[in-house]
């Protein structure tokens, strides 16, 4: 049984030097206020540039970090990247990958998504590939087609074992940031569409499934409704992963169910 997992995604935050020393120290005391890991998993992921200073400051064996983008090739002419080899040099043990923000203002293609699901699982990294349909999509009944087609073009030649040992996050866009949430039973219905995806057009078996998480406008109240209720397998979590104190109550949640 895999265990559950807690994923702070803090995206272009923190946004000065001084900002993350404060939050490097929040994040420790609550740490400290973990008295037991005992279901759950906990992930950070920085920005690259701050990912060696998180990497020195907090050694913890509660917390693991990860990092939001890295380009798959190992070296060479592309500026502006940091490689996936690099990210793993550094003791990086997750990657987001395929993230709705980076689809939309990168224009990160599913193609691109599957090259660094590959990369990473060579690094020893795990991917954490995200998923999720627009409301306009939601709204069209497109929802089964869009998640099937990101998930094969994403996981493309991925063999079943690996596939087995990464991450998929279901993000409908439409909870991202936006404070709305979908119901207890929406996120039900997808978490066995993505079951169904892997085992019949992946063949995947249905005892050897990835860890499911769901994110999305999580917070430490609505964590039982769209994590827990519906089955899965965590959060990943954005805006409330900037409060230290908050995310360690989504953490508890999440660790201290049975
Ligand atoms: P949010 O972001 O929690 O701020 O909605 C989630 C995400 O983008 O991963």
């Amino acid at each position: 049984m895999h265990k559950k997992i807690v994923i702070g995604n803090l995206k272009m935050n923190p946004c000065s030097r001084q900002e993350r020393d404060r939050y490097v120290k929040e994040i420790k005391k609550e740490l400290f206020e973990i008295k037991k890991m005992r279901e759950a998993e906990m992930v950070i992921c920085p920005p690259a540039i701050y990912l060696e200073k998180f990497l020195r400051e907090i050694k913890s064996k509660k917390l693991f970090f990860g990092a939001q983008n890295a380009f798959w090739e190992k070296r060479g002419a592309y500026t502006g990247e940091n490689s996936i080899s690099m990210i793993a040099d550094l003791g990086v043990k997750f990657l987001i990958v395929g993230h709705s923000e980076r689809r939309a203002y990168f224009g990160e293609t599913d193609e691109d998504v599957n090259k660094k699901v590959v990369a990473a699982i060579e690094e020893k990294i795990t991917p954490i590939v995200c998923v999720g349909e627009t409301r306009e999509e939601r709204e069209r009944g497109e929802i089964k087609d869009k998640i099937t087609k990101q998930l094969v073009r994403d996981l493309q030649a991925v063999s079943k074992v690996k596939i087995k040992e990464l991450i998929i996050a279901y993000e409908p866009i439409w909870a991202i940031g936006t404070g709305v949430t979908p119901t207890t039973e929406d996120v039900m219905e997808v978490n066995i569409l993505i079951k169904k995806v892997l085992i019949d057009k992946l063949g995947l078996s249905p005892n050897r499934l990835p860890r499911i998480i769901y994110g999305g406008s999580v917070n430490f109240k609505n964590v039982k409704d769209v994590c827990l209720a519906p089955g899965m397998d965590g959060v990943l979590v954005g805006g409330e992963s900037l409060h230290p104190t908050n995310f360690r109550k989504i953490f508890d949640e999440i660790n201290m169910s049975t």
